[in-house]
């Protein structure tokens, strides 16, 4: 089962662990439809080596995926008073499961997702998860496939904004994805050379944003590039909201940040400003070589652990050592990128404004 939002690599999970579990093992192999929707609804297809020719170069998900379902809350339209109708289907999960004689399960999944499934390894199921999210801010891991991908598909934006910034003597603000964890903003925002990198983990004052661009003019820079992850909050301000989907189990969207900092700095700077929204962008299209390959380690990893008889554990990196921890190691926890990060001082080293106030 894939979960949450996708991420480029879900597909080659999927590959090997189809092929390790039938060629290998003699295992047979359900894939569960769009999530834990899917498991509610008792959508399940057999999967076999055939339908994962191929795959191992496809973003997205081959079985589907959805964020807005949580079997404990589980949504069922709105009241008259506009609030969510919710059902527990945490027993529909799991009678599913045993209608399909399901003996483990993989979870290819973020935070939520792998917490979702506690009901499951406590009914008696093996859970094994498998760590996704481009945001890379899972507990446990040091590393989720999708993020370098993500981090790509940005730095070349970056790059290319340079360019035309420079061309018109403009700033440009780019916004990147990253809800709570900045990783996305700081790796693609130091790979592009950005003149500022805003991060959700440190509050930024739009007068150093501003001071930070009136030096470079002053220093006879025509142009700047700002980096901003989505979930990035004004010293004085709130996170930009999108839109709210009062249904979801995570009603929140973000969104607007660029354009909010883009509107702040012309008011306060000599300089035109654009903005860009990277959006989805960041998290379609076709896996780098290493999501890949990491995702490749991660889906035969799951599939040896299973063999070995291991349950309720995720597969994991640390540093550059591939491992695993319990399950629940992420459960209500996030990987925010600390204050003191090595790459954020780096960055300070290269003139890069964080955006902390003087
Ligand atoms: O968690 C991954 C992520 O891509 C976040 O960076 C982003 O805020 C969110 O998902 C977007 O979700 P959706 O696809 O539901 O708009």
């Amino acid at each position: 089962m894939t979960g949450g939002g996708d991420a480029p690599g879900l597909n080659a999970v999927i590959g090997v662990v189809v092929r390790a579990a039938i060629l290998e093992h003699h295992w047979e192999v359900l894939g569960i439809e769009d999530g834990y929707l899917g498991l509610i609804e008792n959508r399940t297809r057999p999967l076999h080596v055939a339908d994962t020719s191929g795959i191992l170069r496809l973003g997205g998900t081959i079985l589907g995926t959805t964020n807005k379902v949580s079997p404990s809350r589980y949504s069922t339209g709105l009241d008259q008073a506009g609030k969510p109708i919710v059902q527990d289907m945490r027993d529909v999960c799991l009678r599913h499961l045993r209608d399909n004689a399901v003996d483990a399960l993989i979870v290819i999944g973020g935070d939520g997702t792998m917490a979702a499934s506690a009901p499951i390894f406590e009914a008696g199921v093996n859970v094994i998860g498998v760590p996704k999210t481009i945001d890379n801010d899972i507990m446990g891991t040091d590393l989720t496939f999708g993020f370098l991908s993500a981090v790509d598909v940005a730095t070349d934006a970056l790059d290319r904004v340079y360019t035309t910034a420079a061309s018109h003597a403009r700033l440009i603000v780019v916004e990147v994805m990253g809800r709570n964890a900045g990783w996305i903003a700081l790796h693609s925002g130091v790979a592009s050379g950005a003149d500022v990198i805003l991060l959700p983990e440190i509050p930024f004052s739009l007068d150093a944003v501003a001071h930070a661009i009136d030096s470079r003019t002053a220093r006879g820079r025509r142009y700047s590039v700002v980096c901003v992850a989505e979930g990035a909050v004004p010293l004085a301000g709130e996170r930009v909201i999108s839109r709210v989907d009062p249904t979801s189990p995570d009603p929140i969207r973000l969104g607007g940040v660029a354009k909010a900092v883009a509107d702040a700095v012309e008011g306060r700077c000599r300089i035109e400003c654009r903005h860009v929204v990277l959006g989805h962008v960041q998290r379609g299209g076709t896996p780098v070589a290493a999501d890949r390959v990491l995702a490749t380690q991660y889906g035969h990893r799951a599939m040896e652990m299973l063999r070995a008889g291991e349950r309720n554990r995720m597969v994991a990196m640390a540093g550059l050592a591939l491992t695993d921890v319990p399950l629940d190691e992420p459960a209500g926890r996030q990987r925010l990128v600390p204050p003191d990060h090595a790459l954020i001082a780096a960055g300070r080293a290269v003139y890069t404004s964080f955006g902390e106030p003087k």
